[in-house]
């Protein structure tokens, strides 16, 4: 039973700041007690480094570490040695896109994606199409920003090497059909590359199931600390793969002639001392989502989304851009308001959300806009924020979002 109230009280963010209404979940999330707890317990009973040491202290950060994996694996139904630590999503997707170049792809190959990628999802791309001679090739969305599986079976040729696409786009919400593309790969011996940034946080991701080759995530958009996050591959791809990051902790030994044995998947991609709190929050998050149920937790998203864009639709001066898609972000301006004095009007009146490219740069070439606001809900949200972010939604007009400048 999906208990809102009791949800809401284990935020200290939402328990202190009545006053805030938070709907920029998409740029990071609050985080709740067991994870504050579990940082603080490292910081007050537990500090030492993992990994390294020879005493009590140090055996129990190295199992709270090692714990924080089994819980992230559980998470995403794989084995405990297909997830590695890493800073985030962007360090994930910079780490798989620097790994394929170095080891699956030659000059000339192709990398299938979209348009409407985040920019941690193209700009490593785009650094190897200018130093590897890899080429980049689009596959089109419709106006929601979802492939149609026509439209990628037509777009897929022997060149292709891979395909990666966000399993969620964080501007418009829209859900790619990763199972289908990921069949689709395989049946062209590529590999199926997923950002799931803004997926994991949001529903069950089950890497088995959906047959991912590599998958990124972060952890302080599911609740967890900054500055963590997991790379999933499966075991072969990830024995196989050069790390970028080379230094302690993750080779057995080298000698002064340069030979070097790395220690095998996931430590080989966790060099020099790690992100040790955040990581064990992190497995405190996933813990604390999982004991909510992460269907749960995207039935409760789709719930007040589906609200909230009901009274969107009914707003006059708003231009709604992806009403038709059930989870994410409900992006929108005010006609003839710029989004950032719109934004700025909005937080006069304790809205938080963001506004801009949202770093997603090219995917407003299919918008037509160049910025948007963006409200990103997560499942502590309520009917009753909605009903607050849509009274100051009727308000915005230019002369009261500018004014509240002078
Ligand atoms: N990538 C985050 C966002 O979409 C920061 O807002």
């Amino acid at each position: 039973m999906f208990d809102i109230k009791k949800i809401r009280s284990e935020f200290p963010m939402l328990v202190n700041h009545p006053e805030l209404v938070y709907f920029d979940n998409g740029a990071t999330t609050f985080k709740p007690q067991p994870v504050i707890d579990a940082v603080m317990d490292f910081y007050t009973n537990g500090t030492s480094n993992v990994h390294r040491g020879d005493y009590p202290l140090s055996a129990r950060a190295d199992a709270l570490y090692d714990g924080a994996r089994v819980s992230l694996a559980k998470l995403l139904n794989c084995d405990v040695k297909e997830v590695a630590f890493t800073y985030g999503s962007t360090s994930g997707l910079n780490q798989i896109a620097y790994g394929m170049e170095k080891v699956f792809l030659k000059p000339g190959d192709v990398i299938l994606t979209t348009q409407t990628e985040h920019a941690s999802n193209l700009l490593p791309w785009y650094r190897m199409e200018r130093d590897a001679g890899i080429k980049i090739e689009y596959l089109p969305v419709d106006q929601q920003g979802v492939i149609r599986m026509e439209d990628a079976r037509k777009a897929m040729h022997e060149g292709v090497k891979a395909i990666t696409v966000a399993h969620v786009n964080n501007v418009l919400g829209s859900v790619q059909p990763v199972k289908e593309l990921a069949k689709l790969a395989h049946e062209y011996g590529a590999y199926m590359i997923v950002d799931g940034a803004q997926s994991v946080p949001h529903m069950k991701t089950d890497v088995k199931d959906l047959d991912v080759d590599f998958l990124a995530f972060s952890g302080h958009k599911m609740c967890g600390p900054g500055g963590t996050g997991g790379l999933y591959g499966k075991y072969e791809l990830l024995q196989k793969m050069d790390p970028y990051a080379l230094g302690g902790g993750m080779n057995s030994r080298f000698n002064s002639c340069g030979e070097v044995l790395l220690k095998e998947a996931p430590e080989k991609y966790e060099a020099g001392t790690p992100n040790i709190e955040g990581i064990i929050g992190l497995g405190a998050a996933a813990e604390y989502l999982m004991s909510i149920g992460l269907d749960e937790i995207h039935e409760r998203e789709r719930q007040v989304r589906r609200y909230f864009s009901e009274k969107v639709r009914e707003l006059d001066n708003i231009e709604f851009y992806n009403p038709d898609n059930e989870t994410g972000p409900i992006t929108f301006n005010a006609k003839g308001v710029f989004s950032q004095d719109a934004a700025g009007y909005l937080a006069s009146r304790g809205i938080c959300v963001r506004s801009g490219n949202h770093c997603a740069k090219i995917l407003h070439e299919i918008l037509g806009t160049d910025s948007t606001i963006r409200a990103s809900l997560y499942f502590y949200n309520t009917e009753e924020e909605v009903d607050r972010c849509v009274e100051a939604m009727k308000e915005i007009s230019i002369e009261n979002a500018i004014g509240i400048f002078f």
